[in-house]
């Protein structure tokens, strides 16, 4: 195992009805800036149930924030915050709505030049507004994490930064309010937690066996509960293993003390600046091809995995049971109406230079866990994915 400092400060309020927490723990007159996604939270009615609960406090409104948030609609909200000196922020919503509110945390405070600056240059942020998050999306982790993707349009980038300034103060989880979730988020989010567990898992053995097992009921727990999601969308019990599953598998726990890989993530989200497919797709699309092109530095992983993930026999040829597993998780993903490859999606060859180009013009040409995923090897992943 290697070395590692882990923290995290984020409290966690879990389960039906733990809305009322709310009150309880945004500090007596705070100004909230209650911020939210395209409208979902108004169909819903939990806009009206929150704003309800937060009647004692002074309360402004922010909407609109767009799945892939970006950069051009959430300098909107920092202008807002700025002339009008909201000091606690509220994001209602998935992990786009809880990552813009993250940028816009830190970018109020931010003075001394445009906020992107931020994430381009990755710059250690010392000050951010605080901030408590009501999930209705399980899928990023983003309520228990310190990162955040966003998308600056006119650039077409989709950058990430960390910080521990962003670690929400606390999140309220209730799987009740993930029932009304379409069944393409269902998926999405069952894709999205899978795959965040693979980049922290399926890389080399370090002897981890802690980190290994715990991600190990994570997959086995989004194998078993994600098809019963799109079965029986009310049954809490799946819900509440879902929603607690995609936290674990993104709040820095299993990732402790072992290698992670990310490249997956890091080619899909060129894909999803360049193409405009949903984060969890490109994961579908790129994970497979991914394990198949690397799998002679992932080997003893891969077969780990097929065994006790895939229950392939121990007898089984090493070969025949990576390529196996591979297939598997290609299937698991299909199973969940996640389509697996860019031709499924209209597009085709020609998108392949220029994903590697945007990688490569963002400084990521050597990613995964050993450096070894380079253009070259991008573009065998990509055409294996077509
Ligand atoms: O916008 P509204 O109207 O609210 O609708 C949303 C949106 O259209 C809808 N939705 C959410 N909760 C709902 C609901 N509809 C009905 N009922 C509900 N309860 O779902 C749609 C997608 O929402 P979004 O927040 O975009 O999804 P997700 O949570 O998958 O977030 C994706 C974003 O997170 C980033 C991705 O790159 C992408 O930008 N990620 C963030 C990470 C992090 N911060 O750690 C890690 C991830 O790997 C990921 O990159
Ligand atoms: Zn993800």
């Amino acid at each position: 195992m290697q070395n590692f400092q882990f923290g995290n400060p984020t409290e966690i309020y879990f389960g039906q009805g733990q809305i009322d927490q709310l009150a309880k723990n945004i500090p007596a007159g705070s100004k909230v800036l209650i911020l939210y996604g395209g409208g979902s939270v108004k169909k819903t009615g939990l806009l009206t149930t929150v704003k309800d609960i937060l009647k004692e406090y002074q309360v402004g409104e922010f909407g609109g924030i767009e799945p892939n948030p970006t950069y051009e609609t959430l300098m909107q909200a920092v202008e807002l915050i700025r002339q009008e000196k909201f000091d606690f922020l509220l994001a209602v919503g998935g992990g786009s709505v809880i990552d813009g509110t993250k940028f816009v945390a830190v970018a109020v405070p931010y003075a001394q030049g445009d906020p992107w600056e931020l994430v381009r240059d990755r710059l250690p942020v010392k000050n951010a507004l605080p901030f408590a998050v009501v999930l209705t999306l399980p899928a990023t982790g983003s309520e228990m994490n310190s990162g955040a993707v966003i998308t600056r349009k006119a650039l077409k980038a989709k950058l990430s930064f960390l910080s521990k300034a962003v670690f929400p103060r606390f999140s309220i989880l209730d799987p009740v309010y993930t029932y009304t979730l379409p069944e393409r988020q269902i998926s999405n989010g069952v894709v999205d937690s899978f795959v965040h567990v693979m980049e922290q898992y399926m890389t080399y053995p370090v002897k981890g066996k802690v980190q290994d097992r715990f991600s190990e009921g994570l997959l086995l727990t989004l194998l078993e509960e994600g098809p019963k999601a799109l079965q029986e969308p009310k049954n809490y019990a799946v819900r509440a293993n879902l929603m607690w599953a995609a936290t674990l598998a993104l709040n820095g726990l299993i990732g402790s003390g072992v290698p992670q890989d990310w490249s997956t993530h890091m080619i899909g989200h060129e894909i999803t600046v360049l193409y405009g497919l949903d984060h969890a797709q490109t994961l579908a699309i790129v994970l497979p091809s991914l394990l198949e092109v690397m799998q002679e530095e992932k080997q003893e992983k891969l077969i780990q995995y097929g065994e006790r993930i895939w229950n392939l026999p121990k007898e089984m040829p090493a070969a025949e049971k990576v390529a196996a597993a591979i297939e598997r998780t290609r299937s698991f993903f299909e199973a969940m109406k996640v389509k697996t490859r860019l031709s499924d999606y209209g597009l085709g060859q020609a998108v392949i230079e220029p994903i590697v180009a945007n990688l490569v013009a963002h400084g990521m040409g050597r990613l995964g866990e050993t450096g070894k995923v380079t253009p070259e090897a991008v573009r065998e992943i990509l055409k294996k994915s077509l």
